[in-house]
């Protein structure tokens, strides 16, 4: 088994983030200097991906023209001799072989996962959320694609979440096989209390086989009445293995208002440009 595709659903209202999102995609806010969605390509390239589908919606086209050549723009850099930005802006266009498809009803994440199936045909593919952005030594992507090749089934990225917060995300029933790698044996999307199955809850990456395609066209509408990958991902670990790995790593939500910021100084901290500058700011305010 050889995980090369990735899918990156990017479609959602991002309602969490209105008013912003209301003319930018929440993908495109800027974080630390670039918008959330690079720092998503980037992983995905950086764990060995070869081919990424952009799954997008109406009003998100500068998701596409980010990812595009910009002809005047670079021949203004490259007259004015700005040639560090010129090389930046034009490699962005390069990193990886980027196809976008439109989601044009917004019925859930599962549902934008069933977009992704002429793509990657039978294959297996690592699907990373739009908002979801990570910070870790090796790619998280990567970390979960090497259990699923060496599995050879679906992996999912986990961690343990406080009990006030399990309601937000999909609880697992998980069996360890070492301390950080678990069988899945049941999901369920954004549990009351008693539902809770466990504190583990999947954060924003996966690598899934094809079969998950046959579980979301059958899927019914489940929580908030959408199509809910976790629902298909609940029937899927009933047929064939399923692993969650906890992975190394920080996640952060860009996708609500306290998440975003903590992406925003987290990685303004990581980028040597700006580090020092942000530490002596943050010492000179008086809180
Ligand atoms: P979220 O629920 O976090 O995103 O979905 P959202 O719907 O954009 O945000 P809120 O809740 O309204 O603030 C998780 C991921 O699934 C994608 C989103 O873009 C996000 O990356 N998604 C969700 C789709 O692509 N299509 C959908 O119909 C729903």
């Amino acid at each position: 088994m050889k995980v090369k595709k990735a899918v990156i659903p990017a479609a959602g209202f991002g309602t969490r983030m209105l008013p912003a999102a209301k003319a930018v995609p929440k993908e495109m806010i800027c974080i630390a200097g670039r918008p959330a969605i690079h720092y998503i390509v980037k992983e995905a390239v950086d764990s060995g991906i070869e081919d990424i589908l952009i799954i997008t919606s109406r009003g998100k086209t500068a998701i596409e023209d980010y990812f595009d050549y910009s002809p005047e723009l670079e021949s203004r850099l490259e007259m004015s001799g700005k040639t560090d930005l010129l090389n930046e802006v034009h490699e962005i266009a390069e990193m990886a072989n980027i196809t976008f498809i439109r989601q044009k009803e917004l019925k859930g994440l599962g549902h934008a996962v069933m977009h992704a199936k002429s793509f990657t045909g039978d294959e297996p593919f690592a699907v990373l959320l739009g908002d979801d952005i990570m910070r870790s030594d090796v790619p998280v992507t990567k970390q979960l694609i090497e259990n699923a090749e060496k599995y050879e089934c679906s992996c999912v990225g986990v961690k343990c979440v406080d009990s006030s917060d399990i309601s937000k995300y999909s609880s697992l029933a998980v069996e360890p096989i070492t301390d950080k790698l678990f069988d899945v044996k049941k999901l369920i999307e954004k549990p009351t209390p008693d539902k809770v199955l466990s504190n583990y809850a999947i954060l924003g990456r996966y690598v899934l086989t094809g079969d998950i395609y046959s579980f979301l066209e059958n899927a019914e509408p489940g929580f908030g009445g959408e199509i809910q990958l976790t629902d298909a991902l609940n029937a899927l670990c009933n047929k064939e293995r399923m692993l969650a790995l906890e992975f190394e790593g920080e996640r952060f939500d860009s996708g609500n208002i306290c998440g975003y910021m903590e992406a925003s100084i987290q990685l303004a901290l990581a980028n040597p440009e700006v580090s020092e500058w942000l530490k002596n700011y943050m010492k000179g305010l008086t809180l």
